[in-house]
């Protein structure tokens, strides 16, 4: 019966492996070549990644340290979404140049617009480490200084790579830390916005949408990145020219079919496949429950004040799309791994790993994990919950974060350098006008009760940081903190900051949203973090251990490693799915659905008239699928997660498809546990991005410069 259970458990397991798991090492990829090939592929692996020439890997960036972009063409053209391109745009945007609503086309290279703080990063070489910052240690060695000693492995050996190039050096581990692999990075700081849709086009849709199909977003803004006359990544100048990149992605207009093979090149930032069923318990019953209620009371405070007032809705559009994205994939997450039994799947995998230990003494520093990692999720349970109140609820009470600001310079005193001193100012003004620009106090006001409300309710007196126990009434709290304190008010800020002296460090000291702010920090540096540390520490030599036993349970099985916010190739198919019985959907969208949700008394359904005209024409030009609609957006079973955003989605031949840009929300559980029957990433179709900007806004400069393939 039990070697029936394990032969079952791993037939289940592998199952699940096949058609889609996956985020893959590029220079790895020799050992996915050949399935990739029989799943349609026509390219080879090395076409892929390669350092001896140039490969698509050159034309993928880590775009603004948080999503993925890629060149389309020799002149440096980027393209990734637009909710990636979104803080840029955002921050050239003002009610008379509402680049947001309006969009924006630069019609050519001189109207470009400058990004200052805005990266990509090329990667130009990997290779593997792992002996090199391993050789010194085993399992044996107590954690804290096992990991010091790989830390200073990685530092010397980062230290003697230095010394050979100019490019950064880092190391990462991969496996949960069963191996590492060093990375050569380029890093370009010109990167200018040339174009984007309106919102009603690039957030079409909008937060309503978001995680769902079918889905109509034309999810995607466009970049340049410069160089220095050398083709040398230089900061912004107006002498510097359009990068000419190793390789720039060609477009294919062909569209693609059910069942074609399809691959993501891209930064997924975070997975955690290899959980224990405790842990995924935790994240999807306790954790994100928690998060999702707190974020929606706040997302209902915006929504009523961003109904009211335009100039509302712009300053808080950044803000909300940044809670709600969580708040809504959570849901998903809670809801997929428990209708999809995530926790049952791994517990009956954990099984069969007991069962493997069990056949052979060599096990043993395997067979007591499973009980240990129950025991030490329940002791880090109440921890990661006053984590998520301190984050969710406290910080994000706009007065007290912004106050956050302020703490080194309420710590001044006679002797701090003057120097120092007036770098502070300088940086504080600059934060200040950046605060005032998207602050509305009333918002503020009313999401302070609130979270205090549910703070003071729902955490005991030893979870929460201090001031919150002095709180008698929370509506007479929070009417005195936004009375007495001067963070509400620009002018008094600017003015104090313009008069600063060290005895006026006091002042700030007596703020009362400073000493809110100064509470939960301290709360979090002295209560939450050195017990949380120490069992996350103890978390991570078990979840190691954890990996290397599944892995050696498994020989013959090619595991990938989880998402760490380096370069991945994840392959699968064009397809879509049945997320519930009686429900099938289709993988793609036309833009018939784009006229069938327009609703012009919503703001996320308001369809742009120039759209509308070209729909009643039909006037799509090469644009158009064969089947003669103008298809918008298409799903496929490839793996991917955050930080994926903006990948390129890429055919057999390795022509761009499409942008990723969301997953659907039925199978958001994929970063815990991946089901190929019911995880899809969506892309925008990249026919619609070149209608967009072709048609629609008439950037036929842009088109010109890329290499379409008919
Ligand atoms: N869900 C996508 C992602 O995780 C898109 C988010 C931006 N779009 C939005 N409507 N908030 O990033
Ligand atoms: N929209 C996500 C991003 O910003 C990608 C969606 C996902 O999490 O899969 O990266």
């Amino acid at each position: 019966m039990k070697r029936l259970l394990l032969s079952l458990a791993i037939l289940l397991i592998s199952a699940m492996a096949f058609a889609g798991e996956g985020m893959w090492i590029p220079m790895l990829l020799q050992h996915n070549e050949k399935e990739m090939q029989e799943m349609g592929m026509r390219i080879t692996a090395e076409d892929i990644y390669s350092i001896n020439h140039s490969s698509l890997k050159d034309a993928i960036v880590l775009f603004g340290g948080g999503c993925t972009g890629e060149i389309v063409s020799d002149y440096g053209l980027l393209l990734t979404n637009h909710h990636c391109g979104y803080d840029y745009i955002q921050q050239h945007s003002s009610v008379e140049h509402d680049y947001l609503t309006d969009g924006f086309w630069a019609m050519d290279r001189s109207q470009e617009l400058p990004c200052p703080g805005l990266t990509v990063i090329f990667l130009r070489e990997m290779r593997d480490v792992t002996d090199k910052v391993t050789f010194n240690v085993n399992d044996d060695i107590e954690e804290t200084e096992r990991q010091r000693l790989i830390d200073e492995n990685i530092k010397k050996l980062v230290a003697d790579v230095e010394k050979t190039t100019d490019y950064k050096v880092f190391v990462k581990p991969y496996f949960l830390g069963n191996e590492y692999y060093l990375l050569l990075n380029e890093e370009y700081t010109d990167v200018r916005l040339v174009g984007c849709p309106p919102s009603n086009i690039g957030k079409f849709g909008g937060d309503t949408d978001n995680w769902v199909w079918p889905r109509h977003t034309g999810d995607f803004s466009v970049f340049r990145v410069y160089a220095n006359k050398d083709g040398h990544p230089a900061d912004y100048n107006p002498d510097n020219v359009p990068y000419k990149p190793a390789k720039h992605l060609e477009i294919s207009l062909k569209g693609a079919e059910e069942g074609d093979f399809a691959f993501v090149f891209g930064y997924p930032a975070r997975t955690s496949e290899y959980l224990p069923a405790v842990a995924v318990d935790q994240e999807a019953n306790v954790i994100d429950p928690i998060a999702v209620k707190l974020r929606g009371e706040i997302l209902d405070i915006y929504n009523t004040y961003q109904e009211q007032d335009k100039k509302v809705r712009i300053q808080y559009a950044s803000k909300h799309a940044g809670l709600g994205n969580g708040w809504k994939k959570w849901m998903g997450v809670t809801e997929g791994i428990n209708h999809f039994h995530g926790v049952e799947k791994k517990r009956f995998y954990e099984e069969s790993f007991r069962q493997w230990c069990l056949e052979s003494r060599g096990r043993i520093p395997y067979l007591h994990l499973l009980t240990d990692f129950e025991q030490k999720y329940k002791e880090l349970e109440p921890y990661r919950v006053a984590y998520t109140y301190l984050t969710n609820a406290g910080l994000n009470i706009e007065i007290m974060s912004f106050a956050g600001y302020f703490n080194r310079l309420s710590q001044v005193t006679k002797e701090t350098p003057q120097e120092e001193i007036d770098q502070m100012i300088v940086s504080l003004k600059k934060a200040t006008a950046e605060f005032f620009k998207d602050y509305y106090q009333p918002i503020d006001e009313e999401v302070a009760r609130t979270m205090l409300e549910e703070y003071l309710n729902h955490q005991p007196a030893d979870f929460r940081p201090g001031f919150l126990n002095e709180i008698q009434d929370v509506n007479a709290y929070v009417d005195q903190l936004f009375n007495k304190s001067m963070f509400v008010n620009e002018e008094k800020v600017n003015k104090f900051l313009d008069n600063f002296k060290p005895s006026k460090a006091k002042k700030l000291q007596k703020d009362p949203a400073l000493i809110a702010y100064q509470s939960m920090i301290n709360f979090y540096r002295e209560d939450i973090n050195p017990p949380m540390s120490a069992i996350n520490n103890d978390l991570s030599r078990m979840q190691r251990l954890y990996m290397k036993g599944q892995m050696l349970m498994e020989p013959e099985k090619r595991f990938s490693p989880d998402a760490n916010f380096t370069l991945r190739v994840t392959y699968g198919k064009v397809q879509g799915f049945k997320p519930q019985d009686g429900k099938n959907y289709r993988h793609f969208t036309t833009l018939e659905g784009i006229m069938e949700k327009e609703n012009p008394d919503i703001y996320d359904y308001v369809v742009e008239p120039k759209l509308k005209q070209l729909y009643n024409t039909k006037d799509y030009g090469r644009y158009a699928d064969k089947d003669g609609t103008m298809h918008v957006a298409f799903t496929a079973s490839v793996h991917t997660t955050g930080g994926n955003s903006g990948s390129p989605i890429l055919n057999a031949d390795g022509q761009l498809l499409g942008l990723n840009f969301d997953r659907c929300w039925e199978g958001t559980m994929s970063d815990l546990v991946y089901d190929p029957d019911i995880c899809r990433n969506i892309s925008v179709d990249i026919r619609y991005v070149l209608f967009i900007i072709d048609k629609f806004a008439g950037a036929k400069n842009l088109i010109a410069e890329m290499d379409i393939v008919e």
